[in-house]
């Protein structure tokens, strides 16, 4: 049995829990591609997957009972990667031995090897994009696309509010709603107020010097990655029919969003999937210049602990990115 190293924990708590260990490399079914991971992120998502934080104590127990109710039932973290094809199993027709992909697995990315069904979210990376880069996306820009475009359904001409628009979501929360015709204004540090004006940010607010939610500016949609306001706070700066978007939320947002009507000021909350077709999307946005990554900082697989502490911080500009390096070792035979 061919083996491989893994990032694994085996209870829930601090990066000090994780274990870079050998264990067998996946088996791929009907239907799987093995995937040489080149490089992955540590996201928020991840962070949460290992730490079980949520902020709220309900939904705590909501995700332990999906996720595993004393101990996680997968024991390979990491989600978003870039890598290449390295066996195929029967039946799969999208991808060769060799492609260069990029794509969201629900767990197991932070490993050197990885099986996805063909069918899930794997795209072709495309042409001149740099694996870290790749891998760089998935997490934010799948979120970011699915809230403002589906869920708010944001419109050209709108006026958009993206709080936390140097974190993993909101760089591409930025770049998204631009993309989508929107008047951006991003909230952001003042020493982040460049990076979001770079990415397309038409106005920029330094939180630490100003609270939106006093000015005299109304929005269309207050898109808060941050997890740093309510919608009592936001209501005086929506528009007529403006929407609340909190990604971070708990059980008061979700009566609320339960009770918030199809018009009005109103709020809305969800969870994005992880749909190839989106993915596609993103990819040929990237692949046009349309989309970047920004990348906080790199560690190698062995340090991976240390690239959950920095998400931890909640004060990352883009992505953590875990570089595998094995790929640069020689080739090795396929599983
Ligand atoms: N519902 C869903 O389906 C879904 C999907 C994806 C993510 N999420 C959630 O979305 C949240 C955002 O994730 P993320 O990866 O983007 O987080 P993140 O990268 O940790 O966000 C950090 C950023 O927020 C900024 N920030 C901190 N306080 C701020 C404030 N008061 N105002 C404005 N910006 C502030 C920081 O800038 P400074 O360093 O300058 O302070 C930093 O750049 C997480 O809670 C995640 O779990 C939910």
């Amino acid at each position: 049995m061919q083996k491989m190293k893994a990032a694994i924990y085996s209870s829930y708590g601090g990066p000090d829990v994780i274990s870079v260990s050998e264990m067998p490399r996946p088996a791929i079914k009907d239907g799987e591609v093995l995937v040489q991971v080149h490089a992955s992120t540590v996201s928020t998502g991840d962070w949460r997957m290992l730490t079980m934080k949520t902020g709220d104590p309900v939904l705590a127990i909501i995700a332990r009972m999906m996720f595993g109710l004393t101990k996680p039932r997968h024991p390979v973290l990491g989600s978003a990667f870039s890598g290449r094809v390295v066996a195929v199993g029967n039946g799969v027709t999208r991808f060769r031995m060799g492609d260069a992909v990029m794509g969201f697995a629900p767990h197991g990315a932070h490993a050197e090897y990885l099986a996805i069904n063909e069918n899930k979210a794997i795209v072709q990376k495309p042409a001149g994009v740099s694996d870290e880069d790749a891998a760089a996306m998935p997490f934010g820009a799948l979120c970011a696309l699915v809230f403002l475009r589906d869920f708010a359904g944001v419109k050209p001409g709108q006026k958009v509010l993206v709080t936390g628009a140097s974190g993993g979501v909101g760089v591409f929360g930025v770049q998204i709603a631009k993309y989508l015709g929107a008047d951006v204004t991003a909230v952001a540090s003042s020493q982040n107020a460049d990076l979001v004006r770079k990415l397309g940010a038409d106005k920029v607010i330094d939180y630490k010097q100003t609270d939106f939610t006093r000015g005299s500016a109304r929005y269309d949609l207050v898109f808060d990655t941050a997890g740093v306001t309510d919608f009592a706070s936001v209501k005086p700066v929506l528009t007529e029919n403006g929407q609340f978007i909190p990604l971070e939320f708990g059980i008061r947002e979700m009566r609320q969003a339960m009770f918030s009507g199809k018009s009005g000021k109103r709020i809305k909350i969800g969870v994005n999937g992880d749909k190839r077709e989106d993915l596609e999307t993103l990819a040929g946005l990237m692949q046009r210049g349309a989309l970047s990554a920004v990348i906080d900082s790199r560690y190698g697989l062995e340090d991976i602990a240390r690239a959950y502490e920095r998400v931890g911080t909640r004060h990352k500009r883009g992505a953590v990115i875990v570089s595998i390096a094995s790929h640069l070792a020689l080739p090795r035979a396929a599983a």
